[in-house]
């Protein structure tokens, strides 16, 4: 059985993270984190009544490492790199669901987060925990930096016909619309229900910080610098990503074969769907850690499309099939 901290816990995936692992056969949580640790964990999610008794607890890395093999830090980045060094030196394996442990070059880090990196040393053996093209080295890390929301939608779909040489490695356009809940718990004007409801708009063009996180990460797979278009979007719904993403087509190139190579490259992915009569669809991922990719070719371009579950591929349920990696479980344990 493997025990696992959540660190953070009042927060959206937190809460996700409690969820699936209260029905995983070979994990139990041990310890909940939290700066409001005089609750208990059903005052902070009513829906959990009944169903956990752990106390919440301030965070101590050595008591944690006591209780526990593996900790989710479900913190915002920085403060995520001000805990995670104490559960690496306290013995634990970690699974940091922030930034911080994603853009291996902290000129990029500082760049894009504004603040410096303060954990170099950890960032340099940290593993991108994307398990569909790094489940290699997943399965050997202490540390894996579990990827952005957009960013598994977006890296998901854009690889596999790059790395089949079906599209060209420039001009790719990723559109991607992502439900309230990718914003996290914490309230603010911005998210307001007034300001969100019937509301549908793009933001942070040229400027969100999942684009250098894609382009880190392609550059990666295909071994070359690679470049993308962004355009990430709030849609008044609770939870969801559905990204449409555009690329050149090779001259020649057919829909048969643009399916085959996602089938090739997704074998042994489990938790990759692809679509090959109705197009993916936020419903269809719901509360799932599936991604649904479809592939059509229209006026030379592809048209890809992709849908997840920001809380669950995007966040929780990732972070879970990387913690199952880790520990050499199946890597759907607890997530079908
Ligand atoms: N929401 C998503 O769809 C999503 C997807 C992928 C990745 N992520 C990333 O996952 C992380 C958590 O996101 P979330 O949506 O769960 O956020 P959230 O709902 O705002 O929760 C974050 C929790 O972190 C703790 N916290 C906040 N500020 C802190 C500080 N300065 N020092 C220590 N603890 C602090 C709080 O818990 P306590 O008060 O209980 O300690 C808070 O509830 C973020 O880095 C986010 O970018 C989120």
């Amino acid at each position: 059985m493997v025990r696992v901290a959540i660190i953070g816990a009042s927060g959206y995936t937190a809460l996700e993270s409690i969820r699936w692992l209260l029905r995983h056969p070979q994990a139990k949580l041990t310890y909940l984190a939290s700066r409001k640790e005089q609750q208990p964990v059903s005052e902070m999610f009513p829906e959990l009544l009944g169903r956990i008794l752990l106390p919440v607890q301030p965070f101590d890395a050595a008591a944690i490492a006591k209780a526990a093999d593996v900790a989710l830090v479900c913190l915002p980045h920085v403060a995520a790199m001000e805990h995670v060094p104490a559960l690496l030196t306290a013995g634990l394996k970690v699974i940091d669901l922030s930034a911080d442990y994603r853009l291996s070059d902290t000129v990029l880090y500082e760049k894009w987060y504004r603040h410096p990196h303060t954990d170099k040393a950890n960032l340099d053996r940290a593993v991108y925990g994307l398990p569909e093209f790094f489940s290699a080295q997943i399965k050997s890390t202490q540390l894996t930096a579990n990827p952005g929301c957009y960013a598994t939608a977006g890296i998901l779909g854009v690889a596999p016909l790059l790395q089949e040489s079906l599209a060209a490695t420039d001009d790719i356009i990723i559109n991607a619309a992502s439900g309230i809940s990718g914003a996290g718990r914490t309230p603010s004007q911005a998210h307001h229900f007034p300001e969100r409801n019937e509301a549908f708009e793009p933001y942070n063009i040229g400027s969100h910080r999942h684009s250098p996180e894609i382009e880190q990460t392609l550059s990666r797979i295909l071994a070359q610098p690679m470049q993308i278009i962004f355009v990430p979007h709030l849609v008044p719904m609770d939870r969801g990503i559905l990204a449409t993403i555009y690329l050149k087509a090779q001259p020649g190139a057919t829909e048969q074969a643009a399916v085959a190579a996602l089938e090739r490259v997704y074998a042994n992915a489990p938790f990759v769907r692809i679509r090959k009569g109705q197009l993916p669809s936020t419903k269809f991922v719901a509360n799932t850690n599936f991604a649904d990719i479809a592939v059509k070719l229209y006026n030379h371009r592809w048209i890809v499309t992709v849908a997840i579950d920001n809380m669950v591929k995007g966040a929780a349920g990732q972070a879970i099939e990387n913690m199952n990696l880790m520990f050499g479980l199946p890597e759907t344990a607890g997530l079908l």
